[in-house]
């Protein structure tokens, strides 16, 4: 009997295009596209408005266990993949802000955080047909996935698509500041204690650098179609 692929998890480094990729692939398999990081960005953005930073472990655990995160399918076509909602707020472009970024890798390290956000994400990928994007889908949050992906690029190449996307929507910055930043947050991305990021054994690892983003969802459609013939 042919096997269905039905869960998918596609893991990586920050801005290594897996979000990209597994979007596109969601949408020729006609699956969920989930987006994890959403989760953890969002609980960063309460944490920043209502507590005035992350750096208080037990205020911010204790704020991701009691706020309401739901992701959407898209209510305005403005380039979005999804509605991104905070207790009734839509923040989907509020959760990308730089000071987002620059909190998000010590929120999502703190081990009460991620216990409240893995249970959510296991719910919604126990339903199937999902394609499930983060840094320890593969690993902890579905190591029983069907497929497992492991999106890579070198921190000089992620470094330069990330500015190329921020100058085309005339953000003002600079290709150094974010290049470190990339770098600082794979190092506390990689070495937390909780969940690391790190890649699944049984993961296909697919180096980016020098493929388009079709080549990347050719390759892992290549391999799902294999698996289920
Ligand atoms: O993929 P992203 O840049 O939107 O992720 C934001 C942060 O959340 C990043 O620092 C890593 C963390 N994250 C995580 O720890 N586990 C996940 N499953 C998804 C994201």
């Amino acid at each position: 009997m042919p096997m269905t692929v039905s869960t998918i998890a596609i893991d990586g480094p920050a801005a290594s295009g897996k979000s990209t990729a597994a979007e596109t692939l969601a949408r020729r398999l006609g699956y969920l596209y989930f987006d994890t990081g959403v989760m953890y960005r969002a609980v960063t953005l309460a944490a920043l408005r209502r507590l005035g930073g992350v750096e208080s472990e037990e205020d911010v655990v204790q704020l991701a266990s009691s706020v309401v995160i739901d992701v959407r399918p898209p209510s305005i076509d403005d380039g979005r993949a999804y509605d991104v909602v905070l207790d009734s707020d839509d923040v989907t472009w509020q959760i990308r802000a730089e000071d987002v970024n620059r909190s998000v890798s010590v929120v999502s390290a703190y081990p009460g955080v991620r216990e409240s956000m893995t249970r959510q994400q296991r719910r919604i990928g126990e339903r199937g047909h999902v394609v499930m994007v983060g840094r320890d889908i593969g690993t902890v949050v579905m190591p029983d996935a069907e497929a497992k992906f492991y999106i890579d690029a070198s921190a000089e190449v992620r470094a330069q698509r990330r500015y190329d996307e921020m100058i085309a929507r005339g953000d003002e910055v600079k290709y150094l500041d974010i290049l470190i930043s990339i770098i600082n947050r794979d190092q506390i991305d990689s070495t937390r204690e909780v969940a690391p990021l790190c890649m699944a054994e049984d993961a296909i690892h697919i180096m980016t650098d020098t493929m388009t983003r079709e080549e990347v969802v050719d390759v892992m459609l290549t391999y799902i179609t294999e698996k289920e013939a």
